[in-house]
């Protein structure tokens, strides 16, 4: 793992969590994006070398829209940047982590990603991005 790459964030309304980490972190969002796939709106706050990753669901069967049905807004996911997400999920398996998709996934800000279960990671829904060159 290289570094954090990205925290996300289920929030019920985009617009209002934009505001409200627009104000937090002094800068505005550098990009929305729909991920019709996931069922969620994303928008994106650099910050240093890591970013924050908000996530509004646009279907009630969304992983997000259900996340905050149990659990209330709040920290959703913790990504780690990798160079090679393949190699990478071979790794996360054979040391026994559960990953959630058998292949890559096209994720939000031009990503290639995979979750690897709460239940391997204490709790933690861990995401491996690797940037689509
Ligand atoms: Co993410």
């Amino acid at each position: 793992m290289k570094r954090i790459e990205h925290i996300g964030i289920a929030v019920k309304d985009l617009k209002s969590g934009n505001d409200i980490y627009t104000s937090l972190l002094g800068k505005a969002p550098y990009k929305m994006e729909e991920v019709e796939s996931e069922g969620v709106l994303t928008s994106f706050f650099q910050v240093g070398e890591s970013k924050i990753e908000l996530l509004q669901a646009t279907k009630e069967d969304s992983a997000i829209a259900k996340y905050i049905d149990k659990k209330g807004e709040g920290i959703h996911h913790i990504a780690f940047e990798v160079d090679d997400i393949y190699a990478a999920m071979e790794d996360m398996k054979a040391k026994g982590f559960r990953v959630l998709n058998e292949q890559p996934k096209k994720g939000a800000d031009n990503k290639l990603v995979c979750f690897i279960h709460p239940k391997s990671a204490n709790g933690v829904l861990v995401e491996l991005c690797q940037s689509i060159k």
